[in-house]
C-alpha cells in the first residue's frame, strides 16, 4: 500500500522525538521514501544523523540548507510529498500551522505543500487540553488535516493522562487508511455539476440564485485528486477552474439538463451541487423588453428536475443529490432522496451561520435510504467534499459487496 509513496516526516521538538526513528524505520521498510525535516528543538532530543541513516537521505534542519542547487528546498520537498507526517506534533508547531507561520524548514514546508497533511500531537496533558491548542486543532481539521489521536497513560513529564504520542504502527497504519481511501476512487468517472443556473428573460436580463458553485468545485477537486475522471459541468460560478477537471460551461438549467444526460450512462457516480432553477421565463423576448405604465407579469414554467430523471433512469450510478434547506430538514431530505431515487442526499441548513451560498464553509447533514447518517460540524467546504467522498465510496463498497 506505501511501496513507491513519498513521505516528509516532519518531527519537532518534544521527548517523543525518538519515536519517530521507529516510524521512521518502519515506513522506509514499508518501501517509501522518507524525507525528514526536523525543528531545531527535535534536533535537541534525537540526532538528525539517526534520521538520515534511517531514511537514506539529508536531513533538513535549516530553511536554507540547499543541498541540491538545482533545486529550492522547501518547495521541492512539498511538491514531492504524497502525504505529510508531523510526528510528534508539540503544541508549537500546530501553532504555527494554525496561524500560517513560516519562521523555520518545517513550517515553510507545511505552508508549500499541497499533499495532505496527518499530525500526531505529544505533548503534557494539560497543553493537549489548553483551549489555544484545542482551537488550533479545530482550526487545522476544519482544514483538512488528519490527526492521529494521541494515546492515554505515563508522560515523560510526570504527569499521568492524555498526551503520548501514538505508537508509530498506528501512525503508518493512519497512512496507510488514507492511501486506501484515496485509490477507492482511481479511475472512477464523477460527473459533478455546481453553480447556478441562468434563465434568461430578454437580452439583458436574466433570472438566477446566489450559488458560488464552490461546493460542487471543491467535490471536482477532491474527487480528481484521489484519481477519478471528473467532469464538472458548471453554470454560473465565481470558483476557480480545477487542474485536471474537464470543465463544461453551461447557463441555464436545459443546457445543464442536456450535458449531464449525454454523459450519464458513463458515469460511475454523479453529484448533483448546483442550484438548478426550478422556473424559467416562458417566453425569452429576442430584444431588451420596454418599460410601460402598465404593470409587468412574467409568466414562469418548470424546468426539467434533472436530478429526478437522474434517479428514474438510473442503472448502477451513484446519485448524489444536494438540498438547502431552512426548517423540518429530515423530513424534506428524506422526501427529496425517495421522490428523486437518490443513493444519499446532502443537506443544508441555510438559516444557520457558515452553511450554505457564497461562503467557504458549510454544514451538512448526510442522508441515505436508513435516514440521517453523518452531521458535519462547521468545516470548510474542502473537508466536507473530502468526507462526502469517503462516505460515497464506502457505501459504494458496502453496496457492490451486497449484490
Ligand atoms: N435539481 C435538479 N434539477 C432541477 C432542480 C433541482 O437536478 N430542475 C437538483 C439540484 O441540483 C439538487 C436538488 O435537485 O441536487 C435539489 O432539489 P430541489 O427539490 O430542487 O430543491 P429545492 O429547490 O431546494 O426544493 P424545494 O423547492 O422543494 O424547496
Amino acid at each position: 500500500m506505501l511501496r513507491g509513496k513519498t513521505i516528509v516526516l516532519g518531527i519537532s521538538g518534544g521527548i517523543a522525538a525518538y519515536k519517530a526513528a521507529a516510524l521512521c524505520s518502519k515506513l522506509v521498510q514499508a518501501g517509501v521514501t522518507v524525507r525528514v525535516i526536523m525543528t531545531e528543538s527535535a534536533a535537541k532530543f534525537i540526532t538528525p544523523l539517526t534520521l538520515q541513516t534511517l531514511s537514506r537521505h539529508p536531513v533538513y534542519l535549516d530553511t536554507f540548507d540547499e543541498f541540491d542547487p538545482a533545486v529550492v528546498s522547501h518547495i521541492n520537498l512539498a511538491d514531492s510529498a504524497d502525504l505529510v507526517i508531523i510526528a510528534p506534533a508539540t503544541a508549537n508547531i500546530l501553532a504555527k500551522m494554525a496561524a500560517g507561520l513560516a519562521d523555520d524548514m518545517l513550517s515553510t514546508t507545511l505552508l508549500a505543500t499541497t499533499a495532505p497533511v496527518l499530525v500526531a500531537p505529544a505533548m503534557n496533558v494539560h497543553m493537549y487540553a489548553h483551549p489555544a491548542v484545542e482551537r488550533n486543532m479545530e482550526l487545522l481539521a476544519e482544514r483538512g488535516v488528519k490527526f492521529v489521536e494521541p494515546g492515554t497513560g505515563q508522560l515523560a513529564c510526570g504527569y499521568v493522562g492524555k498526551g503520548r504520542l501514538a505508537e508509530p504502527e498506528e501512525i503508518v497504519r493512519a497512512a496507510e487508511q488514507w492511501f486506501t481511501q484515496r485509490d477507492k476512487l482511481t479511475g472512477k468517472r464523477v460527473l459533478v455539476t455546481a453553480g447556478g443556473t441562468v434563465e434568461r428573460l430578454d437580452a439583458v436580463r436574466y433570472l438566477t440564485n446566489d450559488s458560488s458553485g464552490k461546493m460542487g468545485f471543491a467535490i471536482a477537486e477532491a474527487a480528481v485528486n484521489r484519481g477519478a475522471e471528473v467532469t464538472l459541468i458548471a453554470a454560473r460560478a465565481t470558483a476557480a477552474p480545477i487542474a485536471g477537471v474537464t470543465m463544461i460551461n453551461v447557463e441555464s438549467a436545459e443546457q445543464m439538463y442536456n450535458s449531464v444526460m449525454e454523459r450519464y450512462e458513463a458515469a460511475d457516480i454523479v453529484v448533483k451541487a448546483a442550484a438548478v432553477a426550478d422556473y424559467r421565463p416562458l417566453v425569452r423576448s429576442e430584444g431588451k423588453i420596454k418599460k410601460t405604465e402598465e404593470r409587468l407579469v412574467i409568466e414562469l414554467e418548470r424546468t426539467t428536475d434533472i436530478l429526478k430523471t437522474l434517479g428514474e433512469r438510473k442503472a448502477g450510478q451513484f446519485l448524489v443529490g444536494f438540498a438547502a434547506e431552512t426548517d423540518q430538514i429530515e423530513h424534506y431530505a428524506m422526501d427529496k432522496l425517495r421522490r428523486k431515487n437518490c443513493d444519499l442526499v446532502v443537506a443544508n441548513n441555510v438559516s444557520q451561520e457558515g452553511a450554505g451560498f457564497n461562503l467557504d464553509t458549510n454544514i451538512v447533514q448526510v442522508f441515505g435510504e436508513e435516514g440521517l447518517i453523518e452531521s458535519m460540524p462547521l468545516l470548510q467546504k474542502r473537508e466536507v467534499a473530502d468526507r462526502l467522498l469517503t462516505l460515497i465510496t464506502d457505501r459504494m463498497a458496502a453496496k457492490g459487496a451486497g449484490e
